[in-house]
Order: structure tokens, then sequence, then C-alpha cells
């Protein structure tokens, strides 16, 4: 492999490059480190060589967008003034759109072609050359995403490349209800994401804990529904909210700024879908609008207090009512507003209305709801969800939008129109995909990013975990499905312990680029050994361009097992070339203490096990400290999948 990274480059990275050289890959491959994997690649002898009097020339003005993208990107990067001109002149990087249509790659791939002379992109859509942009810029050594001018070698290898995605629906949904994104910040994580070829943002724009978008014609949403009061510590114990006191935290989207998020998406060739959670998860929308639940008691915007029991077996309570009434025509009316605005706002076809963990303890104890389920004739409680899906349903048709619900939505209510979004693990989507609904699979157990990452006394807490090898494992057409049902997938990014735009990065990546290549690799190009040299390349360009990620693929997976009265220590690596060095001496651990190589027994005593991983002698995962009894505990999480 070729040096590509000369001076200006913080020292940390030319390190980190020189480790990348130790590697023993294949000449052809040691050049290309892409991600998405393409559906096709040859790489050819030689490199292109960018240079100040390079010109990106787009042939059709529907190309301008991108063109400029690509030179601003090199700009920023190279300090040159690279001029992106169109069809009158000539250059040597060339974005066309085909004049017939090309088969193979569809309305979202491209051709790119790079040899020594000349850069060519051609697609049937300016969607297809925005792809081949990214896919050209990820050719480019990593200091291109370098934001302030740097020296690089500026060459990109000579690529035939044919390209195009698996799935349609290549999503993330951000939570900007437990904490508020800026619309600067919404539109930063549009920019991350589409590098790696996402093409839709759910936003999740409403919930217990703030509701994020403003209605014109019910105002006291936004006054009072986007703010609650300031409370630190981890989200869901948190101390309630007391009388007087003043709701500060929080914000919302104006319509304008709404409009300006959309645009800014539009041309990124992002759909932005918004979800109204309703029936349940609707807290803020009550502290507003109070009259609109059965137990119509005043409540607060919910500051992450533990307002809901949760008992293990999907079975739930909420001990505060969140819950709209299904039998009060005035909860239809205000529907109905709420959805002729989101709908005018939005340009998506789709509009998610939620309809998961809807607690129906309070609708079972009202009056008007035991009313309704006589006229409905039944004597089964959940079937009021079904009948008020099914009234959403029809009004969000009215707007000429297609529903999308979690799978909840299932339980009954909706037409196979409905697009079921698959949560409950891989089952609700394969269940919904069976009864002929269209599915997007986004399973907590695949796809959930706002889990911990890696070994969880390191991670931030949170109630569960998913690596990124997990997620790279994931392959969502399972053979009882019919492959034409399923649009896509999608990684879900809960807020809750998610503060800032900084920890949203960093939970998200590098999750949502394993989760790239499963949206938009053929299946067969799958390799978990191949990606992991790509994503650490990745890691490079993601400091160079400022964006956070988590490095917990570097650290040791530490598993325990009972066994005949002992205690088995497992241990393994998500990357494949790591060195575990651990101690049960209660020393640190260093390149010199014991290397695992197979699972052993911890000898009796009360015994701590330190554990570091190194690379080439030096120390690169963090350090893992258990005690005796985390080790006992941890024999309740063991996972086989993850170190036998
Ligand atoms: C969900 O995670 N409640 C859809």
């Amino acid at each position: 492999m070729k040096m590509r990274i000369t001076t200006n480059v913080p020292n940390r990275l030319v390190l980190w490059a020189l480790s990348l050289l130790t590697c023993n890959y294949g000449q052809a491959q040691s050049t290309v480190f892409l991600i998405p994997q393409p559906a096709s690649l040859k790489v050819n002898e030689g490199f292109f060589q960018l240079s100040s009097a390079s010109k990106v020339v787009y042939l059709q003005d529907s190309l301008a967008f991108s063109a400029n993208w690509l030179a601003e990107k090199i700009n920023q990067a190279t300090g040159w003034k690279l001029a992106a001109v169109n069809r009158n002149e000539n250059g040597d990087i060339v974005l066309q759109i085909n004049s017939s249509y090309d088969n193979q790659i569809g309305t979202e791939g491209y051709r790119l072609s790079v040899s020594p002379k000349v850069v060519k992109i051609k697609a049937n859509t300016s969607a297809g050359i925005f792809y081949g942009v990214q896919t050209f810029l990820q050719l480019l050594p990593a200091p291109v995403e370098s934001t302030s001018p740097v020296k690089s070698t500026w060459q990109a290898p000579a690529v035939e490349i044919i390209d195009y995605p698996r799935f349609r629906w290549r999503g993330v949904m951000l939570d900007v209800s437990r904490h508020f994104f800026t619309k600067e910040e919404v539109k930063r994580y549009i920019d991350q994401l589409v590098r790696y070829k996402f093409n839709t943002l759910h936003l999740h724009l409403t919930d217990d804990h703030g509701w994020r978008i403003e209605i014109k014609s019910l105002p006291r949403l936004t006054q009072i529904g986007a703010w609650r009061v300031v409370r630190h510590g981890y989200f869901g114990s948190r101390r309630p909210v007391q009388q007087g006191e003043a709701a500060t935290y929080g914000g919302y989207y104006t319509h304008e700024d709404i409009r300006e998020m959309v645009a800014y998406a539009k041309q990124r060739h992002v759909n932005i879908v918004p979800e109204i959670d309703v029936p349940g998860h609707c807290m803020a929308a009550l502290a507003a609008y109070p009259e609109l639940s059965c137990t119509q008691q005043i409540v607060h915007v919910d500051p992450g207090t533990a307002f809901s029991e949760w008992y293990g077996n999907g079975t739930f309570k909420m001990l505060v009512d969140n819950t709209l009434n299904p039998a009060n025509e005035k909860v239809y009316e205000f529907l109905d507003k709420v959805f002729t605005e989101v709908a005018a706002l939005f340009p998506s076809p789709y509009i998610h209305v939620g309809g998961d963990e809807c607690y129906k303890g309070y609708w079972a104890e009202n009056e008007e709801c035991r009313k309704l389920m006589k006229q409905l004739n039944t004597r089964h409680i959940e079937d009021l969800q079904g009948y008020f899906m099914s009234r959403v349903e029809k009004i969000i048709r009215s707007k000429g939008k297609r529903m999308i619900g979690w799978d909840e939505v299932l339980e009954g209510g909706v037409s196979p129109e409905v697009i079921v979004m698959g949560w409950r693990g891989v089952k609700g989507g394969i269940e919904a995909a069976r009864q002929g609904h269209q599915v997007i699979m986004s399973p907590t157990t695949y796809a959930y990013f706002d889990y911990q990452q890696g070994e969880q006394t390191i991670e931030p807490p949170v109630y569960a975990s998913l690596r990124a090898k997990k997620v790279y494992s994931f392959e969502p057409i399972a053979s009882e499905v019919d492959p034409r049902q399923v649009l896509g997938v999608q990684g879900n990014v809960w807020t809750e312990q998610i503060p800032h735009m900084r920890h949203l990065e960093y939970m998200t990546y590098p999750r949502a680029w394993a989760l790239a290549e499963v949206a938009w690799s053929p299946r067969e190009s799958k390799n978990w050994q191949d990606f992991t040299r790509r994503m650490e390349y990745h890691f490079l360009r993601a400091d160079m361009a400022g964006i956070n990620y988590a490095r917990s693929v570097y650290d040791a997976i530490v598993q325990t097992q009972q066994r005949e009265g002992n205690l088995i220590v497992k241990m393994a690596t998500e990357i494949p070339d790591l060195q575990i060095h651990y101690t049960i001496d209660g020393t640190m651990p260093d390149h010199r203490s014991p290397v695992y190589q197979t699972p052993f027994v911890l000898p009796e005593g009360k015994i701590t096990l330190r554990v570091i991983t190194y690379r080439n002698g030096k120390p690169i995962g963090r350090l893992i400290t258990l005690s005796p009894e985390q080790l006992a505990q941890r024999t309740k999480l063991y996972d086989s999948t993850l170190t036998d």
C-alpha cells in the first residue's frame, strides 16, 4: 500500500496510518476503503492525480449541487479554488446523467470510472450522481475530510465501479423529543449520513418528554409541550416536577425551520419522515391539552422520571396517564389538525404515527371507552387501539399520505396498505410481511443505536447492548419472507441518554456504517473482517472531519459462564488482529501479561480480572476491570454468539 498521508496531518493520524501499512492486504484492495462496499469494484493500475487545475464539469443543470459539493469539499481540504463548471467547458471530473436509461443501476445507482486521465460519474438520476460523488470522495485520501487545508498526495486509485443499492429504504431515526437537536445539528447529521448513502431521516418529533413541531392551530403544543424542567442524572430516574418550577429545557421546529431542513435534506436526496407518536407516548401533548386523555389529569412534560414500570416480558404500566382517549371525538379533531399541518410541511409520501407501547390501563377504567367497546362489540381492550389506528389511518389517507406504524399496529385495525416498522426483534417485521404489509426492519436486536456498544462497565449506562459486529451481521430478509415486502432497514437512535450532538455521533458511528453496508451492499459481498479494515480507515476520515465515533470495537469482550461450580472466563475481540492481555493477580495488565488464548477457569478466591487489548505491541483498547461480584453477575448476560 502506498503511503498517502503526508505532512500537516496530526501525529496521531500518521501513526495510525502507519499501523495500517503493517496489515497484509492485497495491493489492489489496500488502496480502496469504501463504505458501503459497492456492488462491483475493479481496481486498475495507476492513480488519478487531483490538482489545483482540476475542474468538475456537470453536463446537466440538475447536477450543479453534486458538482459544487465535490468542488467545495476538495477546496476546503486543499485550500485550492477548484471550479464546478457547466457543460460548456472541459474538465477532468465529469458528472453526467445518462441519455438512455441504464437498467443495471436503477434510480439510485451510478457508474464511476477513475483513470489516470479522467473521472467520470454517470447515472440515471441526480441521486445516482450524488452517490457516485460520495464514492469518489471516499477514494481520495482521508485528509479530504478535513475542514481546513492540509497537505496530502490527493490521488484516487484507478477503478471501475458499478453500484446500486440493495434496499430503497436506508434510514436512521433520530429522537428529537427526549433531547432536542437544533436544525443546524439535524443538518450536520444529514451531511454525515449521506456520506454512507442513507436516504431517509425519520424524525421522532413527539413523545412524553417534548413536542418538537409547531402546529399553528394548536399553539399550546409548543408553548407548553416543547418545554420541561431542567434535570440532571440518569434519564428515567429523575425527580418529578415540583409546583411552580419553570420549564426551560427544550425547543421546537417552526414551520420555517421544517421547510429549511426538508429542503436541505432534499438537495442531499434524503426524505425526512415525520413521526407523531400516538396514542401512547403523549404526555407532552397532554401537558398542553389534558382534556384529550381518559383521566384528564393535569400532567407535565416529563423531565425523565420513572413514571413507567417495565416487567421484562413486554408488559408495562404507566403510572401517569400518557395516552389519548380513543373514545373522545375531540382527539380525532385534534389529530386532524396536527396531521393537516404535518402533511403540508413534509413532502414525504409517508407519515409515521407511532402506535408503540400504548398502555391501556386508563382506557379500561374509562366509561366512554367501555361504551365504545360495547359499540364495537368487543370485550378486548386491545381492540380499542385497532379502532384508534384505523381512524388515524383514515386521517392520514385524507391528507394524501401513506401511514407507517411501529409493529404494534399489527394488533388490529389497519389496512394492508400501512407500512410496518418492525422493532420488537425481527419477528414483528416478519409477521407484518407475512400479513402482506410492506416492512422496514429496525429491530432492537440489530438496529437500536441507543444501546451500549461494548463493555458495559465502560460504556455510558443503557439497559441493553448491541455491538457493531452484530449490526453488521443483520440479514433483513428472513427466509420465510417475500423479499419484495421488505423496503429496507433503519437504525433507531433514541436519545434518553444522549444529551448532545457529540454523544449522538458517538452512539451512531461506527454502527451506522455497519448498517449502511447492510442497507446498500449485495448480501454476498458482506465480510466483517474486510469491513473492519475499511471501518478503521473511516475512523481516520471521521477524525479529519471532526466527527465523533466510538472506539468500543477495540475493547475486549469478556464473558463468564458457570460450569460445575467453576467460573469460566471467555474472551474475544470484534476486530480480528488484536491481542488480549489480562491479569488475575491484582496487577495492571501490559504487553508482558498473559495473552488470552482459550477459555480458562478462574481460580477460587477473591479474583479481580483486568483486561486490555494490544495491537503490534501498543495498547489500543480501554482497560476493563471486573470485580469478583461483577464476574459472577456476568454469567446472566452470557451470549454464545460473542465469544464461542
Ligand atoms: C420503540 O422502540 N418503542 C418503537
